[in-house]
Formats: C-alpha cells, sequence, structure tokens
C-alpha cells in the first residue's frame, strides 16, 4: 500500500484512510484462542516520515482499521490548539506518535534549543490532548539515545536514569525521556494504556540520505552507490571498523509496534530491536556488496571510532513473543532498491 500525502486544504473526512472494515486485528493475549473483531481508528502522528510510512504500511493491512493522517501542514504538532480541536473532532482510539525534529549529531549538537522544544512540545500535545479527548491507547518512540552514555551492553530498559546522557544528543535524549514519561504518568494516574517504544537505529525505504546529516547505513548507501557511478578505486571509509551497531528494519520496527497495539497490558517502556549487532566494517563490505562497488575499502584509523559498542537488550521483546524477521543483508539489498527508485522518482531525501 502506497503512502498518501495528505495537502492541507483538504477536509479531514477525506484525509482519513477508509479500510476495509472486515478483518481482524488480534487482541493478544486477552483472546489467544480466538481473533476478536474489533474497529480502530489509529492517528499516526508523523505519517510521512521514515517510521510513521512504515507504520501506514503495516497497519493499513489491517482490515478494521481507520488510518488518521495529517501532514504537518494540516495538523502543526507544535500548535496545542490544533491538537486538541484534532482529537476533538476526530475522536482516534488509538494514537501512535511518530512525529519529532530528528537530526544527525551535527544538527543535534547546533541546534539543541530547537531539538528540544520541538521534541518536548510534540510530546505534550500529543499526549496530554490524546487524554483530554479520551483516547483510549497511545504508544509513544522515542530512541535508544535516552539511555546513558556509558550504559551496559547491552542496554536494559532499566539502565534510564541511571547516569549521564551522550552530550551531543542530550536536549533530543531529554525531550523524549519527558515524552516516555508523560506516558508513563498519565497511565499511573489516569488508567490509560499509554505506553512506549524505543527503537535501535532503523534503516529502510524513506529514510534520509542527507550529505551531512544522515544515519550510517543511509550514509554508507550513497557513499559506495557514487562510487560505483564514478568508477572510483578505492573508498576510505573513518576509524577502525571495530564499532558494533545494531539494525533494525523499519517495517520490523512497524510490525513490532502493532504487536504492541495487540497487548492489553503493555510494558510503559520496552526495547525494540534485533538482539543482535555487527561491526562497522562488516556493515561497510555488505553495502559496498549490496551496491556493487568493485573497488578497495581503506580504513582511516586517525578518524575517531566512537562508542565501542551499542546494543538493545530485547529480552522483555523476545519474553512476549516477538522477533525481527529481516536479515541484515535482505534489508540492505531492499533498501538500495528503495534507494534507487527514490532517487529515480526524484522522491530522495536529502
Ligand atoms: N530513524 C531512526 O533510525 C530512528 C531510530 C530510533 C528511533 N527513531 C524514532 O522514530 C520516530 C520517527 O523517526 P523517523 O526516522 O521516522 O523521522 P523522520 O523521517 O524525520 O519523520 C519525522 C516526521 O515527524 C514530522 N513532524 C516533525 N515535527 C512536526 C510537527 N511540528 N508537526 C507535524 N509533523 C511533524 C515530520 O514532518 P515533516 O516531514 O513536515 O518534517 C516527519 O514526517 C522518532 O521519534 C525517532 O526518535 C528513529
Amino acid at each position: 500500500m502506497s503512502v498518501t500525502r495528505m495537502p492541507a486544504t483538504l477536509p479531514a473526512s477525506e484525509a482519513t484512510r477508509k479500510l476495509a472494515p472486515d478483518t481482524l486485528f488480534p487482541l493478544r493475549p486477552a483472546c489467544p484462542a480466538r481473533e476478536a473483531r474489533i474497529r480502530m481508528k489509529i492517528f499516526i502522528a508523523g505519517h510521512q516520515g521514515m517510521v510513521g510510512a512504515a507504520l501506514v504500511r503495516r497497519l493499513g493491512r489491517e482490515p478494521g482499521v481507520t488510518l488518521l493522517l495529517r501532514d504537518r501542514a494540516a495538523l502543526d504538532l507544535a500548535s496545542q490548539t490544533a491538537v486538541e480541536k484534532f482529537y476533538a473532532t476526530e475522536k482516534p482510539d488509538t494514537a501512535i506518535i511518530a512525529a519529532a525534529r530528528v537530526g544527525g549529531i551535527h544538527a543535534n549538537s547546533a541546534y539543541p534549543a530547537e531539538f528540544i522544544y520541538s521534541n518536548l512540545i510534540i510530546a505534550t500535545n500529543t499526549i496530554h490532548g490524546a487524554w483530554q479527548a479520551g483516547v483510549k491507547r497511545l504508544l509513544f518512540l522515542g530512541s535508544s539515545c535516552i539511555y546513558p552514555k556509558h550504559a551496559p551492553q547491552p542496554m536494559p530498559e532499566d539502565c534510564l536514569l541511571t547516569g549521564p546522557l551522550e552530550p551531543t544528543n542530550e536536549a533530543y535524549a531529554v525531550a523524549k525521556i519527558a515524552g516516555l514519561k508523560l506516558a508513563q504518568f498519565y497511565r499511573q494516574q489516569y488508567g490509560v494504556a499509554f505506553h512506549s517504544a524505543m527503537p535501535t537505529n532503523l534503516y529502510g525505504p524513506g529514510d534520509n540520505y542527507h550529505p551531512q546529516n544522515s544515519h550510517v547505513l543511509p550514509a554508507l548507501i550513497r557513499r559506495f552507490h557514487a562510487a560505483r557511478e564514478a568508477g572510483l578505486a578505492e573508498v576510505v571509509a573513518w576509524g577502525s571498523g571495530t564499532p558494533r551497531r545494531e539494525f533494525l528494519h523499519v517495517d520490523d520496527l512497524a510490525d513490532a509496534c502493532a504487536f504492541l497495539l495487540t497487548l492489553n497490558n503493555p510494558p510503559d517502556l520496552i526495547n525494540l530491536g534485533t538482539g543482535t549487532d555487527v561491526t562497522i566494517r562488516e556493515l561497510t563490505e555488505t553495502v559496498a556488496d549490496v551496491t556493487g562497488f568493485k573497488g578497495r575499502v581503506t580504513w582511516d584509523t586517525t578518524k575517531p571510532d566512537g562508542t565501542p559498542r551499542k546494543l538493545m537488550d530485547v529480552s522483555k521483546l523476545s519474553a512476549l513473543g516477538w522477533r525481527a524477521k529481516t536479515a541484515l543483508r535482505d534489508g540492505i539489498e531492499q533498501t538500495y532498491a528503495s534507494y534507487l527508485a527514490e532517487k529515480a522518482a526524484g522522491t530522495l531525501r536529502e
């Protein structure tokens, strides 16, 4: 299913995605033996982002579900009045907060005031507004940067607030921690099923390929694709290649979110990842191979390596019965195909 881009001028009713009404959205674990027929109106905040678009693809397959989608021009989540009016008019059953001001190290360190303000106000408006309007369920998405810089590896949920944050993204992390605490305290005080999930590094269709501002995997795809096109004999990669990182395909992330929404008593906070990591060297070699780059990769060890390891502890998620399906190599192949298609269509984010 393709993602619908909603122009600002559409009336609310037309900007509501209707899905076939009669299929099933199973409730687990309360009804393990039978599938319960339910109708749900789900608001996906940030549906045009990489995560939001994957949620649209995944939840769009759930018949009986109506997706409420608004782009920023139609609904600025920084406006409390607009958000309250939207919730009061549309009355979603469920909200998923996948909207955020997101950026790489450079943007996070250069604009910390904007990062903390935007992300705090999005969290406050979407969570408080949902409670006011009687939204029964809300899933708030954060990121692994909420955990302390020197968290144990793999990082369990209970290491939250046990040490200082990584200074380069502290503003973003503090806003995300505030968001998850809002959800937790509204649940505690008002009994609403508001809960949060913290995804690891994500990749997939709709990623950001900005030359300075992208994450490591899209940056590698861009770089090796360009090197292959230019017929370069060598690509110089930064650091030793030994740091280890975890990557989750965004479609698996969306499936994990759909799974969490079926739980009657979801954890307040849960990590979403694969539970496995690769070295940057392995990742680089895979991207080089997938993009068809035939030259040499050399490592400039005078450049910094960053944190040696960042891996989520996903034992809570595994115990609930969910695991990721996409092997990293397959996911990179699919992502490279999307990169080429988005480039050809002129829709690549860069
Ligand atoms: N990407 C990752 O690797 C990753 C990893 C872990 C967690 N996450 C989390 O997943 C969530 C989504 O990330 P993403 O990668 O999908 O980011 P993204 O691609 O940048 O999407 C963010 C979306 O939020 C929208 N948005 C921002 N401010 C808004 C506002 N004031 N009003 C309305 N819409 C607004 C953006 O709209 P515009 O297009 O108009 O700006 C965009 O559609 C974030 O909470 C992030 O922390 C992402």
